[in-house]
């Protein structure tokens, strides 16, 4: 994918990062990048178990999500720069009825962070996840302290929504997060 269908296309058009959606065959590649940023990510991740940072646990959580990916069941890109992950978008926990809503995770290694990737990126999957899916609403959640994160959301029309106390599990703790919305009606606006 080079340019998004909508949201914010002025941002992602001038970083070249682009998306693909992740195949069992990253497997080796992205579980090398998680494990060079596993204390990083694990600064705002929930725990995760050790088969997530092998090549063997990334091949089966991926054959699971291309499958689901391909039904349009949920999303999940690597982030791509000069040929290399860098990085990934996931929609996820998507629920239908009258919520059609799916939660928004993403991360970019350490060693790239700070040149926009992550703004571009996510408003690359902005720009496909609500025809892909077809969903109503896109929820995100920041810690309160990750302001790099809460910028990535602003620039991409993300709302603040209010702050939920006690919200989840990272390192052991309940830490309070703000929580993000975007519709479908202000990312095609
Ligand atoms: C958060 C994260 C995705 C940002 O990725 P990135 O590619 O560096 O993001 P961008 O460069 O697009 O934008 C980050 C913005 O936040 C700003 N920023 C970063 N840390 C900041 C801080 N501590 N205080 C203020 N601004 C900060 C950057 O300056 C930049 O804004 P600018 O372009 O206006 O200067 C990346 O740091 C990451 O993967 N962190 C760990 C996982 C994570 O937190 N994922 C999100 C979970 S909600």
């Amino acid at each position: 994918m080079q340019a998004p269908a909508a949201g914010r296309s002025t941002y992602a058009a001038a970083v070249p990062v682009q998306l693909r959606p992740l195949a069992p065959s990253d497997a080796a590649e992205l579980s090398a990048l998680l494990v060079a940023n596993r204390e990083f990510l694990a600064a705002s991740d929930p725990d995760r178990s050790e088969d997530y940072y092998t090549p063997a646990g990334q091949a089966q959580s991926l054959r699971a999500v291309a499958a689901d990916h391909a039904a349009r069941r949920r999303a999940a890109w690597g982030i791509v720069q000069n040929g290399a992950l860098v990085g990934k978008v996931s929609v996820f926990d998507v629920e239908r009825g009258p919520l059609q809503a799916a939660r928004l995770g993403y991360w970019v290694s350490r060693h790239v962070n700070g040149r926009g990737i992550a703004t571009a990126a996510v408003g690359l999957a902005v720009g496909e996840v609500f025809d892909l899916v077809g969903l109503h609403r896109l929820e995100a959640a920041t810690l309160t302290t990750n302001v790099g994160s809460q910028r990535v959301l602003e620039r991409n029309g993300f709302t603040a929504i209010g702050t939920a106390p006690s919200y989840l599990l990272v390192g052991g703790r309940w830490r309070d997060h703000v929580l993000w919305q975007l519709t479908e009606q202000d990312a095609r606006g």
